[in-house]
Protein backbone atom coordinates (compact mmCIF):
# COMPACT_ATOMS: atom_id res chain seq x y z
CA UNK A 1 0.00 0.00 0.00
CA UNK A 2 1.30 3.43 -0.66
CA UNK A 3 -0.46 4.80 2.59
CA UNK A 4 -1.07 2.99 5.40
CA UNK A 5 -2.47 3.80 8.83
CA UNK A 6 -2.67 1.12 11.67
CA UNK A 7 -4.41 2.71 14.93
CA UNK A 8 -3.29 6.74 14.49
CA UNK A 9 -4.14 8.57 16.99
CA UNK A 10 -3.34 12.44 16.97
CA UNK A 11 -3.55 14.27 20.09
CA UNK A 12 -3.10 17.99 20.42
CA UNK A 13 -1.86 19.48 23.32
CA UNK A 14 -1.36 16.45 25.18
CA UNK A 15 -1.82 16.67 28.94
CA UNK A 16 -2.62 20.38 28.68
CA UNK A 17 -6.08 21.42 29.81
CA UNK A 18 -7.00 22.52 26.15
CA UNK A 19 -6.12 18.73 24.73
CA UNK A 20 -8.47 17.36 21.88
CA UNK A 21 -8.10 13.95 20.68
CA UNK A 22 -8.30 14.64 16.67
CA UNK A 23 -7.58 11.10 15.83
CA UNK A 24 -9.20 8.13 17.41
CA UNK A 25 -7.59 4.51 16.32
CA UNK A 26 -7.51 5.42 12.82
CA UNK A 27 -7.14 2.56 10.02
CA UNK A 28 -6.36 3.75 6.45
CA UNK A 29 -4.82 1.97 3.40
CA UNK A 30 -4.58 3.47 0.18
CA UNK A 31 -3.19 1.84 -2.97
CA UNK A 32 -1.31 3.96 -5.67
CA UNK A 33 -3.19 5.20 -8.03
CA UNK A 34 -6.33 5.98 -6.28
CA UNK A 35 -7.98 9.23 -5.67
CA UNK A 36 -9.99 9.27 -2.99
CA UNK A 37 -12.43 11.70 -0.78
CA UNK A 38 -12.37 12.57 2.94
CA UNK A 39 -15.75 13.61 3.82
CA UNK A 40 -16.80 14.56 7.26
CA UNK A 41 -18.02 17.97 9.24
CA UNK A 42 -16.35 20.65 10.36
CA UNK A 43 -13.90 19.80 12.94
CA UNK A 44 -13.96 16.09 12.37
CA UNK A 45 -10.27 15.53 12.32
CA UNK A 46 -10.00 15.70 7.82
CA UNK A 47 -7.19 18.10 7.87
CA UNK A 48 -5.34 16.33 10.43
CA UNK A 49 -5.82 13.13 8.86
CA UNK A 50 -4.93 14.87 5.51
CA UNK A 51 -1.52 16.23 7.37
CA UNK A 52 -0.77 12.87 8.46
CA UNK A 53 -0.78 11.44 5.21
CA UNK A 54 1.11 14.69 3.94
CA UNK A 55 3.72 13.97 6.17
CA UNK A 56 3.27 17.33 7.94
CA UNK A 57 3.33 15.60 11.20
CA UNK A 58 3.64 12.53 12.43
CA UNK A 59 1.06 10.76 14.37
CA UNK A 60 1.13 10.63 18.16
CA UNK A 61 0.65 6.70 18.24
CA UNK A 62 0.26 4.21 15.94
CA UNK A 63 1.64 3.22 12.74
CA UNK A 64 1.77 5.38 9.29
CA UNK A 65 3.83 4.31 6.37
CA UNK A 66 3.50 6.95 3.28
CA UNK A 67 5.16 5.71 0.23
CA UNK A 68 7.16 2.60 1.90
CA UNK A 69 8.50 5.56 4.39
CA UNK A 70 7.49 4.60 7.94
CA UNK A 71 6.74 7.69 9.53
CA UNK A 72 6.11 7.24 12.74
CA UNK A 73 8.33 8.30 15.48
CA UNK A 74 10.46 9.82 13.62
CA UNK A 75 12.32 13.18 13.64
CA UNK A 76 11.06 16.40 12.17
CA UNK A 77 14.19 16.57 9.92
CA UNK A 78 13.39 13.39 8.34
CA UNK A 79 9.90 13.70 7.75
CA UNK A 80 10.55 16.80 5.97
CA UNK A 81 12.85 15.28 3.93
CA UNK A 82 10.24 12.70 2.79
CA UNK A 83 7.53 15.29 2.40
CA UNK A 84 9.65 16.84 -0.54
CA UNK A 85 10.36 13.57 -1.61
CA UNK A 86 6.92 11.99 -1.86
CA UNK A 87 4.02 14.72 -1.37
CA UNK A 88 2.13 17.97 -2.65
CA UNK A 89 0.48 19.39 -0.48
CA UNK A 90 -2.22 21.99 -1.25
CA UNK A 91 -3.42 23.80 1.53
CA UNK A 92 -6.95 24.44 2.68
CA UNK A 93 -6.15 28.29 2.86
CA UNK A 94 -3.92 27.96 -0.19
CA UNK A 95 -0.30 29.08 2.15
CA UNK A 96 0.88 31.63 -0.22
CA UNK A 97 3.37 34.39 0.58
CA UNK A 98 1.41 37.43 -0.38
CA UNK A 99 3.97 39.93 -1.75
CA UNK A 100 5.78 37.18 -3.64
CA UNK A 101 5.28 36.62 -7.26
CA UNK A 102 3.25 33.57 -8.52
CA UNK A 103 6.53 32.20 -9.86
CA UNK A 104 8.36 32.76 -6.82
CA UNK A 105 5.54 30.99 -4.70
CA UNK A 106 5.09 28.16 -7.40
CA UNK A 107 8.90 27.80 -7.17
CA UNK A 108 9.84 28.32 -3.21
CA UNK A 109 10.02 24.42 -2.26
CA UNK A 110 12.68 23.95 -4.93
CA UNK A 111 15.00 26.99 -2.74
CA UNK A 112 15.90 23.87 -0.07
CA UNK A 113 17.22 21.98 -2.88
CA UNK A 114 20.32 24.21 -3.97
CA UNK A 115 18.71 24.60 -7.89
CA UNK A 116 19.21 27.27 -9.42
CA UNK A 117 17.06 30.42 -10.27
CA UNK A 118 17.70 29.72 -14.17
CA UNK A 119 16.23 25.97 -13.58
CA UNK A 120 13.82 27.08 -11.08
CA UNK A 121 12.30 29.28 -13.60
CA UNK A 122 12.06 26.54 -16.08
CA UNK A 123 10.40 24.14 -14.44
CA UNK A 124 7.81 26.78 -13.25
CA UNK A 125 7.14 28.01 -17.06
CA UNK A 126 6.27 24.74 -17.74
CA UNK A 127 3.65 24.37 -14.85
CA UNK A 128 2.20 27.60 -14.97
CA UNK A 129 1.48 27.13 -18.77
CA UNK A 130 -0.08 23.42 -17.69
CA UNK A 131 -2.41 25.63 -14.95
CA UNK A 132 -3.05 28.21 -17.79
CA UNK A 133 -1.14 31.38 -15.98
CA UNK A 134 1.79 32.30 -17.98
CA UNK A 135 0.01 35.57 -18.02
CA UNK A 136 -0.11 35.96 -14.02
CA UNK A 137 3.61 34.63 -13.78
CA UNK A 138 4.59 38.48 -12.60
CA UNK A 139 1.55 39.26 -10.52
CA UNK A 140 1.70 39.41 -6.60
CA UNK A 141 -0.72 36.38 -5.72
CA UNK A 142 -2.85 38.54 -3.36
CA UNK A 143 -3.81 39.89 -6.94
CA UNK A 144 -4.90 36.60 -8.43
CA UNK A 145 -8.42 35.44 -8.50
CA UNK A 146 -9.91 32.77 -6.53
CA UNK A 147 -9.34 30.29 -9.05
CA UNK A 148 -6.45 31.48 -10.20
CA UNK A 149 -5.13 31.10 -6.92
CA UNK A 150 -5.85 27.78 -6.59
CA UNK A 151 -4.81 26.64 -9.74
CA UNK A 152 -1.11 28.04 -8.57
CA UNK A 153 -1.63 26.29 -5.21
CA UNK A 154 -1.93 23.01 -7.38
CA UNK A 155 0.72 24.63 -9.44
CA UNK A 156 3.07 24.61 -6.49
CA UNK A 157 2.39 21.01 -5.09
CA UNK A 158 3.62 19.41 -8.03
CA UNK A 159 7.14 21.58 -8.47
CA UNK A 160 8.79 17.98 -6.76
CA UNK A 161 7.20 15.98 -9.20
CA UNK A 162 5.71 14.28 -5.93
CA UNK A 163 3.58 11.11 -6.12
CA UNK A 164 0.96 11.75 -3.56
CA UNK A 165 -0.96 14.51 -3.94
CA UNK A 166 -2.75 15.72 -0.94
CA UNK A 167 -5.81 18.52 -1.64
CA UNK A 168 -7.58 20.02 1.35
CA UNK A 169 -10.71 21.14 0.98
CA UNK A 170 -9.26 22.48 -3.02
CA UNK A 171 -13.07 24.09 -3.67
CA UNK A 172 -14.18 25.96 -0.72
CA UNK A 173 -13.55 28.91 -1.73
CA UNK A 174 -14.65 28.15 -5.39
CA UNK A 175 -18.07 28.24 -7.09
CA UNK A 176 -19.47 25.53 -9.14
CA UNK A 177 -17.72 26.06 -12.39
CA UNK A 178 -14.42 26.48 -11.17
CA UNK A 179 -14.70 23.79 -8.23
CA UNK A 180 -15.87 21.58 -11.56
CA UNK A 181 -12.00 22.76 -12.91
CA UNK A 182 -10.17 22.07 -10.17
CA UNK A 183 -11.00 18.47 -9.42
CA UNK A 184 -11.01 17.75 -13.28
CA UNK A 185 -7.20 19.08 -12.43
CA UNK A 186 -6.65 16.83 -9.49
CA UNK A 187 -8.38 13.85 -11.51
CA UNK A 188 -5.85 14.34 -14.41
CA UNK A 189 -2.89 14.05 -11.89
CA UNK A 190 -4.45 10.85 -10.99
CA UNK A 191 -4.43 9.60 -14.46
CA UNK A 192 -1.03 10.87 -14.93
CA UNK A 193 -0.25 7.60 -12.25
CA UNK A 194 -0.33 9.98 -8.89
CA UNK A 195 -2.38 9.28 -6.00
CA UNK A 196 -4.26 11.86 -4.93
CA UNK A 197 -6.26 12.49 -1.03
CA UNK A 198 -8.69 15.22 -1.20
CA UNK A 199 -11.23 16.21 1.80
CA UNK A 200 -14.13 17.99 0.56
CA UNK A 201 -17.71 18.36 1.78
CA UNK A 202 -18.42 19.02 -1.94
CA UNK A 203 -20.48 16.68 -3.99
CA UNK A 204 -18.65 18.29 -6.89
CA UNK A 205 -15.75 16.56 -5.82
CA UNK A 206 -17.27 13.47 -4.21
CA UNK A 207 -19.39 13.21 -6.96
CA UNK A 208 -16.63 12.97 -9.45
CA UNK A 209 -16.33 10.38 -11.63
CA UNK A 210 -12.07 10.59 -11.05
CA UNK A 211 -13.02 9.25 -7.46
CA UNK A 212 -12.52 5.97 -6.37
CA UNK A 213 -12.91 5.82 -3.20
CA UNK A 214 -14.94 7.94 -0.18
CA UNK A 215 -14.21 8.01 3.39
CA UNK A 216 -16.53 9.78 6.12
CA UNK A 217 -14.58 10.84 9.05
CA UNK A 218 -16.74 11.50 11.86
CA UNK A 219 -15.34 13.03 15.76
CA UNK A 220 -11.93 11.32 14.86
CA UNK A 221 -12.97 7.88 13.41
CA UNK A 222 -13.12 6.59 9.96
CA UNK A 223 -16.55 4.77 9.70
CA UNK A 224 -17.15 1.71 8.19
CA UNK A 225 -16.90 2.11 4.39
CA UNK A 226 -19.30 4.28 2.59
CA UNK A 227 -18.38 3.45 -1.20
CA UNK A 228 -18.19 5.58 -3.99
CA UNK A 229 -21.46 7.72 -4.58
N1 LIG B 1 -3.20 22.84 16.12
C1 LIG B 1 -4.25 22.42 16.85
N2 LIG B 1 -4.26 22.53 18.18
C2 LIG B 1 -5.29 22.09 18.92
N3 LIG B 1 -6.41 21.54 18.41
C3 LIG B 1 -6.48 21.42 17.09
C4 LIG B 1 -5.41 21.85 16.24
N4 LIG B 1 -5.76 21.61 14.95
C5 LIG B 1 -6.97 21.04 15.01
N5 LIG B 1 -7.42 20.93 16.28
C6 LIG B 1 -8.69 20.33 16.74
O1 LIG B 1 -8.72 19.00 16.26
C7 LIG B 1 -10.02 18.65 15.78
C8 LIG B 1 -9.93 18.24 14.31
O2 LIG B 1 -9.51 19.37 13.55
P1 LIG B 1 -9.30 19.33 11.98
O3 LIG B 1 -8.73 20.63 11.59
O4 LIG B 1 -8.55 18.10 11.64
O5 LIG B 1 -10.82 19.19 11.48
P2 LIG B 1 -11.45 19.32 10.00
O6 LIG B 1 -12.31 18.13 9.79
O7 LIG B 1 -10.37 19.57 9.02
O8 LIG B 1 -12.37 20.61 10.14
P3 LIG B 1 -12.79 21.69 8.99
O9 LIG B 1 -13.84 21.02 8.12
O10 LIG B 1 -13.40 22.81 9.79
O11 LIG B 1 -11.56 22.09 8.26
C9 LIG B 1 -10.88 19.89 16.01
O12 LIG B 1 -11.57 19.69 17.23
C10 LIG B 1 -9.89 21.01 16.14
O13 LIG B 1 -10.38 22.01 16.98
MG1 LIG C 1 -9.92 21.15 7.75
Amino acid sequence: MLIDLEAVTKIYNQGQINQVSALRSVRLAVAKGEMVCVQGPSGSGKTTLLSIIGCIFSPTSGRATIGGRKISRLPDHFLTLYRRELIGFVFQNYNMIDHLTVLENITLPLIPLGISPRVREKKGDLLLEKFGLRHRKKFAVNQLSGGELQRAAIARALINDPPIIVADEPTAHLDGILSLEVVDMLAALKKEGRTVVVSSHDPIVSGHPGMTRIIEVRDGLIMPNIGKA
